[in-house]
């Protein structure tokens, strides 16, 4: 993971290297560093933790010059160490990394018998001693570093800086993104147009194989085989770039709090003025040209397909397969054109996602992506890219883009259904019609959060807890265990209810808390009796459901958590309210950092 920026600037660039960091965070914050070239020597400040403990260190000790690199990083090769933080240097090169380099061992080893010393455990300084290396042969900078990539295995975006060279900047990708900005008389590198955003709206983004030599007024493009290239020059709308907490005290129940507003603009994105259609902007998928549809995605977004996967089956009759997407590329599924995939990532960044994307390109009818992030790579990459309209979300652990998710898929799914023949324009229209009043439920679903916050001053003390689902409240007991385990650090696990009395119900005692999902539907019945065997074995019940459920079997659960009445169909969306709240109200009541939780990243840009 980690972020990247480089600037070659008119004036002291350390101040705006910490602001272009700041939006980089998401990828990575466990440690960050500077490189400053100043008077023509090459200066480094570096610090472990977050961007305040860099900014610290600058304050304690400023850095003057014109260009710089910067990096904020997320730990894989070495640990979070000052020594280990980038910019990493050798000789007259300065380098910061973003992704893998695979082949970084025998590289280093080499390197070693030839005499040189390393200061880092990491992959990316061997990028570096190459570059020097090739360097102190007699290469050019731009010679020395398309020696070196020649070498390198792996996935990277890579910046680099030159002793005595104060008006040239290198930049290279392969697998990772990297961006060129353009200023009057400055130029930029970063690792997403979001990172460049204070500094400039003009944006050539490199294509895989790339690597650029920069100057304040000039750039040269080559590509994978060093021939000269040119790529667009596009305008990034910067505007809806800008975030801040408003009233509230953490991103995280800012963007829970946003749903109903953000999903209210999603579902007028997706449906025509008077609701009876679904429309979708810029040309709908044809589903009649598919014989299956293929979901991939990570994490939150994978549960967003595995809803999907109820959703498409039932309503539009079309067999869907669903994968993780770190499985999904290397299991290499036999995929045809009478397939659609639909890659769905909320950044639009992470390399698992993207590497499937690049799978089934070519073998796939249609690739499709539901996206957050419009000018990622995922959104660039596929064949139609389907905004989720949740606006930027900042806290590490998703939740707007979930649901906004979900409300692309049900809009698709009804799509299908009509295309498919499985619904009339009436039963179109009838479902749109429960979609319509989602926005409304979400809002009353918040309501009951002083009730979550109190169950989780209890869930807050357990070492274990579980959650079940049946049917499409399935995937949400996976996400409700998902949210739990980042934000609070309490191990927890989803499980389909009727399959837990297969195993895991010899986890059941009185300290392990069992979080139930169970609106009233079709299967309400069997999910109470897959309840009353935990309560049987003397576990403790939260019971999530609405009035009637919890009338009809709330006796004898140790908690109950009111939600709206609400169509089965929509009640996975729902239900992510709770997902999301109970795990932040046990987060806080804990201390964590809720934002930014220990070891991850909002954007998973390694394999
Ligand atoms: C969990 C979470 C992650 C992401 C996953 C995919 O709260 O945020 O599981 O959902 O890393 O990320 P995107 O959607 O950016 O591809």
């Amino acid at each position: 993971m980690c972020g990247i920026i480089g600037i070659l600037g008119k004036a002291d660039v350390a101040p705006m290297l910490l602001t272009t960091l700041k939006r980089l965070e998401y990828r990575g914050y466990d440690s960050a560093g500077v490189v400053v070239i100043n008077d023509g020597s090459m200066q480094t400040r570096r610090a472990v933790g977050k961007l305040e403990a860099l900014e610290m260190a600058l304050k304690a000790a400023p850095l003057q010059g014109n260009s710089g690199i910067g990096h904020t990083r997320w730990a894989t090769h070495g640990a979070p160490t000052e020594a280990n933080a980038h910019p990493h240097r050798a000789g007259k090169v300065a380098v910061v990394h973003n992704g893998i380099i695979e082949n970084f061992q025998p590289l280093r080893e080499e390197l070693l018998a030839k005499g040189h010393q390393f200061a880092s455990e990491t992959d990316s300084e061997v990028v570096a001693h190459l570059v020097m290396r090739a360097m102190d042969q007699g290469q050019s900078p731009a010679q020395a570093v398309a020696s070196t990539l020649a070498r390198l295995e792996g996935a990277f975006a890579l910046a680099f800086l030159f002793d005595g060279e104060d008006d040239l900047m290198i930049g290279a990708r392969r697998g990772s993104p990297l961006a060129i900005g353009h200023g009057e008389g400055e130029m930029y590198l970063g690792s997403d147009a979001m990172a460049l955003a204070p500094v400039t709206s003009r944006i050539t983004y490199l294509e895989e194989g790339d690597w650029v030599v920069l100057t304040r007024n000039s750039q040269q493009i080559y590509d994978a085989l060093g021939n000269g290239v040119s790529r667009p020059e596009v305008m990034v709308n910067v505007d809806a770039m800008q975030v801040d907490k408003g009233n509230h005290r953490h991103f995280m129940t800012k963007e829970i709090f946003e749903q109903p507003s953000v999903m209210a603009l999603a579902l007028s994105h997706y449906l025509s003025p008077d609701h009876s259609q679904i429309h979708v902007p810029g040309g709908a998928p044809d589903f009649t040209r598919f014989d299956r549809l293929v979901l991939v995605a990570c994490g939150t977004a994978y549960y967003a397909c595995h809803v999907a996967k109820y959703w498409f089956e039932q309503m539009a009759r079309i067999p869907v397969e669903i994968d993780v997407a770190s499985e999904f590329r290397y299991r290499a599924p036999p995929i045809g054109r009478r397939d659609m995939v639909i890659v769905v990532s909320q950044s639009g960044e992470t390399a698992d996602t993207l590497a499937a994307l690049h799978y089934v390109k070519g073998k796939a009818g249609q690739v499709v992506a539901i996206i957050n992030a419009t000018e990622s790579s995922i959104a660039r990459e596929a064949d139609l890219a389907l905004p989720i309209k949740a606006g930027v979300e900042v806290s590490v652990a998703s939740s707007k883009a979930f649901t906004c998710q979900l409300t692309v898929f049900a809009a698709l799914a009804i799509l299908a259904a009509r295309q498919r023949g499985e619904l009339d324009a009436a039963g179109e229209k009838a479902q749109i019609a429960k979609l319509v009043h989602t926005p409304r439920l979400l809002d009353e679903a918040l309501k009951a959060e002083p009730q979550m916050a109190a169950a989780a001053r209890e869930l807050a003390k357990a070492r274990d807890i579980l959650f079940l689902g049946r049917g499409p409240l399935y995937p949400l007991a996976l996400e409700g265990a998902l949210k739990l385990k980042e934000l609070s650090y309490i191990h927890a696990e989803g499980y389909a209810s009727g399959e837990l009395k297969h195993g895991p119900i010899a986890l059941i005692d009185e300290r392990v808390p069992v979080i139930c999902f169970a609106p009233v539907d079709a299967l309400f019945d069997k999910t109470v009796s897959n309840m009353q065997e935990v309560m049987a074995r003397g576990g403790k019940v939260l019971l999530v459901s609405d009035a009637k459920g919890i009338a009809r079997a709330g006796k004898g659960t140790w908690a109950q958590l009111e939600m709206p009445e609400c169509d089965p169909f929509i009640a996975p969306i729902i239900y992510a309210i709770p997902a999301q709240l109970l795990a932040y109200h046990t987060a806080t009541e804990k201390g964590t950092d809720v934002d930014q939780p220990r070891n991850l990243a909002k954007s998973v840009t390694v394999e």
